[in-house]
C-alpha cells in the first residue's frame, strides 16, 4: 500500500518504519526541514532500540522516504497517518493546532479513495469533526479512521510489530477490512484487532494512559504511607501482585511517572471530563500526586543537608523519563535538577542517551559525566532518577571511593537496602525505611 505519515516524531517514525519494513511503500513527511534532512542522510533524530538498522534497510530498499513535501506525499498515498504532537495546553486540555494545520494542508491533495488514519491522541470527538473539516474543504465524504498507539517508548518497534491489540474506530466496515489487511503481518499470534466507533476508540487511548499512570500514582502514594508506618513496600507488592484480580504490572514505587503521554493525557481526560460536566475527582489526584512525588527526592537531600546545598555537589544518574530513550519530556529528572539548582548544589549528571537532550536546555549549568562513575568524583551524593540497567550492579566499592560521602537517594529502588547497609552506604529509597551503615 502507498501510505504517508504526517509528522515525523516517535509516533509517526517507528509508524512508517515498521509499515515499511512489512512491504508497504512509505513517505514520511515533517515541517521540520533539519530533522528531515538529518533523516535523508541516515541519521536517526530519536534513539529507540533497532529503530536505526530498521530504517536504514527500508531506505536502501527504497520503501522508505522522508520529506517536507506534503502534497507529492498525500496525493499518492491510499492511506495518509496523522502523527502530530498534541500538547497540553494551559487549561490541560489537547492543544489540537498543529493536527488542524495538517488537516486543511492535506485536504486539497487528497485522493478520493483514501483513507485518513488519527494515530496522534485526540480528544473524544476529533474524528467526526476531523470528517466534517474535511467535507468542508473537499466536498466530499471522505473515510476517517481513529487507530490510536499504544507502543512504549524504549520497546516502540516490538509494541508496534507485536502489538498486544490493535484498535481502529471506523464507520463502515471496507475501511476496518482496509486496515485490517495493513495490520495483519503484525497479528500473526492471533492477538485481537478490535473494531469499534472512532468515539470510542479515541476514549480508550485516554483511559489506557489513564489507568496506567493511576496505578502508579496509586503505589507512590501506598509507598509514601509504607515509609511513615515501617511497613515494607516490595513486601506489600509481593502481597498483593499475587492475587490474580491485581498483578504486579506498572505497580512499582517510585520518583513519578514523566514522558510526553502519561501527563497530558491523564490531564486532556480531566479536561473532557469538567468539559462534559464531570467533575474528574480520580484523574485530579493522580495528576497532583505525580506532581508532588516528582519533588520527593529533591526534598529528601535538602532535608539531609538541612536545607543547604552550597558547596555541595549531587550526582544524578537517569535524566530520561525512562530507561531505554533519551526523551526527557516531563521527565523527574528535571524536576530534581531545577530543586538542586535552586538550593546552589553543583550537579553532576550522567544518562547514557539523554545527555544531549539535557545540555540543550541546562548549557553549563550542569556537569556532565560520560561514564557513571565520572559523575560520582567528589560527589556529596548520588540521586538515581532512570532506572537504567547498567545502574542495576554497579561496583559499590568504587562509588565508595569516588563518592565523598557514601550517600544513595534511589528513586527506583533498585538496590537491596539490608545488602547497602552491609556495603557501608547511607541509602534512601521510596517506600521502605531508610539505613545507614552501622
Ligand atoms: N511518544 C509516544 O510514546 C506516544 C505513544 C502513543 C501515542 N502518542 C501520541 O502520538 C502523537 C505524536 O507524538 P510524538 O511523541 O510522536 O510527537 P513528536 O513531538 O515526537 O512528533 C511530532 C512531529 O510532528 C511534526 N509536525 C508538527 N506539525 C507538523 C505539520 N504541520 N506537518 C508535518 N509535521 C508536523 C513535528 O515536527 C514532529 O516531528 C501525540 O498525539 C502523542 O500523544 C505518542
Amino acid at each position: 500500500m502507498k501510505i504517508a505519515v504526517i509528522g515525523t516524531g516517535y509516533v509517526g517514525l517507528v509508524t512508517g518504519t515498521c509499515l515499511a519494513d512489512s512491504g508497504n511503500n512509505v513517505i514520511c513527511v515533517d515541517i521540520d526541514r533539519a530533522k528531515v534532512e538529518r533523516l535523508n542522510r541516515g541519521e536517526i533524530i530519536i534513539y529507540e532500540p533497532g529503530l536505526n538498522e530498521l530504517v536504514e534497510r527500508n531506505m536502501s530498499a527504497g520503501r522508505l522516504q522522508f520529506t517536507t513535501d506534503l502534497q507529492a506525499a498525500v496525493q499518492k498515498a491510499k492511506l495518509v497517518f496523522l502523527a502530530v504532537g498534541t500538547p497540553p495546553t494551559d487549561d490541560g486540555s489537547a492543544d489540537l493546532s498543529s493536527l488542524w494545520k495538517v488537516v486543511d494542508s492535506v485536504a486539497p491533495f487528497l485522493p478520493a479513495d483514501a483513507v485518513v488514519i488519527t494515530k496522534s491522541t485526540v480528544p473524544v470527538g476529533t474524528n467526526a469533526a476531523i470528517t466534517a473539516r474535511l467535507k468542508e474543504r473537499t466536498g466530499r465524504n471522505c473515510d476517517v479512521a481513529s487507530n490510536p498507539e499504544f507502543l512504549k517508548e524504549g520497546a516502540a518497534i516490538e509494541d508496534f510489530t507485536k502489538p498486544d491489540r490493535v484498535v481502529v474506530g471506523v464507520r463502515r466496515q471496507e475501511v476496518a477490512d482496509v486496515l485490517h489487511t495493513l495490520y495483519m503481518p503484525f497479528l500473526r499470534t492471533e492477538n485481537p484487532f478490535l473494531v469499534m466507533s472512532p468515539e470510542s476508540a479515541e476514549m480508550t487511548k485516554y483511559v489506557a494512559n489513564a489507568l496506567l499512570s493511576t496505578k502508579i500514582s496509586f503505589i507512590n502514594e501506598v509507598a509514601n504511607l509504607c515509609e511513615r508506618m515501617e511497613a515494607d513496600i516490595d513486601d506489600v507488592r509481593r502481597g498483593i501482585g499475587h492475587d490474580s484480580r491485581i498483578g504486579f504490572a506498572f505497580l512499582f514505587p517510585g520518583a513519578g511517572y514523566g514522558g510526553s503521554c502519561f501527563p497530558k493525557d491523564v490531564r486532556a481526560l480531566s479536561a473532557m471530563a469538567r468539559k462534559h460536566g464531570i467533575e474528574p475527582q480520580i484523574l485530579d489526584a493522580v495528576h497532583e500526586v505525580n506532581e508532588r512525588q516528582k519533588t520527593l527526592l529533591g526534598k529528601r537531600i535538602a532535608a539531609y543537608f538541612k536545607g543547604d546545598l552550597k558547596g555541595r555537589t549531587i550526582a544524578i544518574w537517569g535524566l530520561a523519563f525512562k530507561p531505554k530513550t533519551d526523551d526527557i519530556r516531563e521527565a523527574p529528572a528535571l524536576v530534581l535538577i531545577d530543586h538542586l539548582l535552586e538550593l546552589g548544589a553543583t550537579v553532576q549528571v550522567h544518562d547514557p542517551e539523554a545527555m544531549d537532550n539535557v545540555r540543550a536546555s541546562y548549557g553549563d549549568r550542569l556537569k556532565y559525566a560520560e561514564q557513571p562513575m565520572d559523575a560520582l568524583q567528589n560527589a556529596d551524593a548520588l540521586a538515581i532518577v532512570t532506572e537504567w540497567g547498567e545502574f542495576r550492579q554497579p561496583d559499590f566499592d568504587q562509588m565508595k571511593q569516588l563518592l565523598k560521602s557514601p550517600v544513595i537517594f534511589d528513586g527506583r529502588n533498585l538496590y537491596n537496602p539490608v545488602q547497602m547497609k552491609a556495603a557501608g552506604f547511607t541509602y534512601h529509597c521510596v517506600g521502605k525505611k531508610a539505613v545507614r551503615p552501622t
